[in-house]
């Protein structure tokens, strides 16, 4: 006798929500399909590729991997195991971005390691006036990010290289912002949970988890129109470091922004005139 959708969710391993989600997937239907269709027998080919897909889930692989997209802002961005999976937390490095050129016409912005082109993709479709460069050291990113920009409809210039070491067009920047990697890389969450699966180079700057926004903050001067603005994101723990690496480079109204959790996540200040 054949297996039901209702059936293989109850006795699937996987919390509900995430079988779902894979059975969606297996089957190319929106959520309400499966609830409309939960009695109907399954085809054991679909029965096959569903037991596939939740064999690498019960393996640990992200279900971002899985499915292939993680959604940020609205919209779902192709992710790849080359990329780091958007966090909600990111929406807020984007929100202060916006928040930092609200009053510029035609602002120009660039984005310090792309990834999966969440950040700059997201930033140019929010302001399709402005001209937003992206960059990143992996090219395998550069090349998601370029697929999530064409297939969102954003125009973005790409660079890859050594965060400033790289083709930034002529002229200075309105807004920099950054998710560089910032954990230790003595962190012990390195080798547990999702992050064992996503690129290490993303996750950390393989010393103190300051050292790429030592180097971020320090060029940024170089690179900033008068009275332009620079947003990072960083860890739990930074706020309070950061902030001072942004004094001792001269920023303006230097400040930190809390996430969702009341963690200071995010630090901006204005460039040195
Ligand atoms: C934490 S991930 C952020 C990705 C994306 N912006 C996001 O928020 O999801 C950091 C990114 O910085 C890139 N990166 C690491 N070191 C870099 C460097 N020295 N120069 C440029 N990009 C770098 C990584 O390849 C990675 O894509």
């Amino acid at each position: 006798m054949s297996l039901t959708l209702r059936e293989s969710l109850v006795t699937s391993a996987l919390p509900r929500l995430e079988a779902q989600l894979l059975w969606q997937r297996v089957l190319g239907v929106p959520r309400a399909w499966l609830i409309a269709h939960d009695t109907d027998p399954l085809d054991p080919a679909q029965v096959a590729a569903y037991r596939a897909l939740e064999a690498r889930r019960l393996a640990g692989e992200p279900i971002a991997y899985i499915l292939g997209y993680r959604e940020f802002f609205g919209r779902n961005f192709q992710v790849t195991p080359a990329v780091l999976i958007p966090r909600p937390d990111t929406e807020l490095l984007v929100e202060c971005g916006l928040r930092a050129i609200r009053d510029v016409r035609a602002p120009r912005v660039l984005d310090l390691g792309t990834g999966s082109g969440i950040v700059a993709v997201t930033l140019a479709l929010e302001r399709p006036d402005a001209q937003v460069r992206a960059t990143d050291c992996s090219a395998q990113a550069l090349d998601v990010a370029r697929k999530n920009a064409g297939a969102l409809g954003a125009k973005l210039w790409f660079s890859h290289g050594n965060w400033y070491d790289t083709d930034l067009g002529s002229g200075q920047f309105d807004l920099i912002v950054s998710n560089p990697p910032y954990i230790d890389a003595r962190d012990g969450h390195l080798g547990r949970g999702d992050l064992r699966f996503e690129p290490l180079g993303a996750l950390t700057d393989g010393a103190d988890g300051l050292r790429d926004l030592r180097a971020i903050v320090r060029g940024a001067p170089d690179h900033l129109a008068p009275g332009g603005i620079l947003c990072v994101e960083h860890g739990w723990d930074q706020a309070e470091s950061v902030r001072s690496l942004l004094l001792d480079r001269r920023f303006d109204a230097v400040s930190s922004e809390r996430d969702l959790s009341g963690i200071e996540r995010v630090t901006q200040g204005r460039a040195p005139a």
